[in-house]
């Protein structure tokens, strides 16, 4: 079988293997992948690199949180999360794909077409056929063709790209006449679903996870919310640099829906996200920092590059193993 992308590592077994004991809700137990489902992409030699810092057995012994896998090479960190994504709908359909828009996520899409690119034509007719995704928001009052929308970046980034059927990619609509209401549809439709299986997460500037503001409970369920000022000047430049003209209202899925995914994967790139992370991941889970609550997750793994992982240091980061 032919392909032009390289999966770097095997997922690490904890993460695939249900914990002895959940600290908080997660749905369903993992299923071996059938022989057919598996359509070979559990035999696909590992190439391990260098940088890579990966989670083994001990962490599930430990059961101490989040475990962080670290890369010097951000185009390495973009193929590895596209290559764990990829493997996630090819053997594991059952449950919907969670994801994440954001400029960090910018070159994990563009790496996952380059593998998609690289599969045989039927693996691709597979995957269209398996594929279901969920994003975790979108603002409100954007027309899904505005090319600022959170819809739009996903039909050029994932759905175009990838030949998806557009039915198959999930997004809340940000269009409803009652944003409330279309919170609480979306909510049902993902749940209609069966949840989240892998959900991918970016980290905002001020410790959000989708668009889970500070202050945010960690049962906070599915909502329209009002997005908070540095929120929009951090996403202000999709605005033509200002941040009075995003959005002032989002819908996004809650702290409650995406801690019952059963495996969460948080991706943080650049040294601006360095303190954030560091207090997301080290102080104790509070609605000040909605990243914190993944912390309770039985089953997170977060993807850093070197200068977001500045502040985590190795030797003393007890969750994290160096291969
Ligand atoms: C945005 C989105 C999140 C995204 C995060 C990080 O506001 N709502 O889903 O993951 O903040 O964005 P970026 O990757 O552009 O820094």
């Amino acid at each position: 079988m032919s392909r032009s992308c390289v999966i770097t590592t095997e997922e690490p077994n904890w993460w695939l293997t249900p914990p002895a004991e959940a600290s908080c809700e997660v749905g369903g137990t993992e299923q071996e992948p059938s022989a057919e489902r598996a359509n070979g992409w559990d035999k696909q030699p590992v190439v391990a690199t260098a940088e890579l810092v990966t989670a083994t057995t001990a962490h599930l012994a430990r059961q101490s949180g989040p475990a962080l896998v670290r890369f010097a090479d951000s185009a390495g960190l973009a193929d590895w999360v596209a290559s764990l994504l990829l493997r996630d709908r090819l053997l594991r359909p059952e449950r919907p794909l969670g994801l994440a828009t954001g400029r960090t996520m910018e070159p994990v899409y563009a790496a996952l077409a380059r593998q998609v690119n690289g599969l045989t034509p039927e693996e691709r007719q597979e995957l269209r056929r398996r594929w279901c995704s969920f994003n975790l928001d979108a603002y409100v009052g954007l027309d899904r063709a505005d090319p600022r929308s959170f819809a739009a970046e996903m039909a050029s980034r994932l759905t175009t790209p990838l030949g998806l059927d557009p039915e198959r990619v999930h997004l809340p609509d940000g269009q409803a006449a009652d944003p409330h209401a279309a919170a609480e549809c979306y909510a049902a439709q993902l749940a209609a679903s069966g949840g989240i299986g892998l959900q991918l997460l970016g980290l905002g500037l001020n410790g959000h996870v989708g668009f889970n503001e500070p202050p945010c409970e960690v049962d906070a369920s599915c909502r329209c919310l009002e997005l908070s000022p540095a929120t929009r000047q951090q996403n202000a430049g999709a605005f033509g640099g200002d941040p009075e003209a995003v959005p002032q209202q989002a819908i996004t899925l809650g702290l409650r829906e995406i801690l019952a995914a059963e495996r969460l994967l948080l991706v943080v790139t650049g040294a601006a996200k360095a303190e954030v992370l560091a207090r997301a991941l080290r102080e104790p889970p509070t609605p000040e920092l909605p990243a914190s609550w993944i912390q309770l997750h039985p089953r997170a793994l977060v993807v850093a590059d070197g200068a977001a992982a500045a502040l985590l240091d190795a030797s003393r980061e007890q969750r994290e193993l160096l291969a």
